[in-house]
């Protein structure tokens, strides 16, 4: 009796193995990308290499008083900037991330630390996230260095007051920054 369970078991189980993606690591970029900029490209580059998927989520963020672009035109640059890599996406979410995190079916949540400085927030945060969702990871990459002091505020600013910005921003941000905003 015992052995011919045993052997239903192994038989029903090969299928199942078969038929889930075991490994499948997905994976959401969470931000406000007011602009999109190369720093933000560069860990998009570099999650898509070790995720199978990531999601670029743009945060419908309402407490930010006067973003530059709106989110569709955020989530338009950003599909664009981003349509080489096979394996990225671009959605935009509300609320909570560890919520967006679950119906996406993601397993973690990729963020960029550029300096001491990022330490400190993204650290609470991903202890808190941790906290609501212990099931969801927080994996901190670092861009290339030449990024490590972007912003998108620093690009705001700079750019208001006629500073170029080139090189630091994708041209495409650079032309449609150009046309919403020019520089004083
Ligand atoms: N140059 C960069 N290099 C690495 N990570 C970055 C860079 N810019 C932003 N990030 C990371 O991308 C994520 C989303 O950031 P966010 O959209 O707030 O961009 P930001 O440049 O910090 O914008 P803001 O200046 O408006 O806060 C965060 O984890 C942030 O640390
Ligand atoms: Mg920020």
């Amino acid at each position: 009796m015992r052995g011919s369970s045993a052997s239903r078991c192994i038989v029903a189980a090969i299928p199942i193995q078969f038929d889930l993606p075991m490994n499948t690591v997905r994976a959401i970029y969470p931000g406000s990308f007011d602009p999109p900029t190369n720093g933000h490209l560069d860990l998009i580059a570099r999650g898509s290499k070790i995720f199978d998927h990531l999601v670029v989520a743009v945060l419908n963020n309402a407490e930010k008083e006067q973003p530059l672009f709106t989110s569709p035109d955020r989530v338009e640059m950003l599909r664009e900037t981003t349509r080489e890599f096979g394996n990225v996406s671009v959605e935009t979410f509300d609320g909570l991330l560890v919520e967006f995190a679950r119906q996406q079916r993601a397993q973690a949540v990729l963020r960029g630390i550029r300096a001491i400085s990022d330490y400190e927030y993204e650290f609470q945060m991903a202890l808190m996230n941790r906290r609501l969702a212990p099931e969801l990871e927080t994996v901190f990459m670092m861009p290339a260095e030449k990024y490590s002091y972007v912003s998108s505020r620093l690009i705001k600013q700079v750019f208001h007051l006629g500073g170029s910005v080139e090189g630091l921003v994708p041209p495409i941000v650079l032309e449609r920054m150009r046309r919403h905003s020019p520089p004083i």
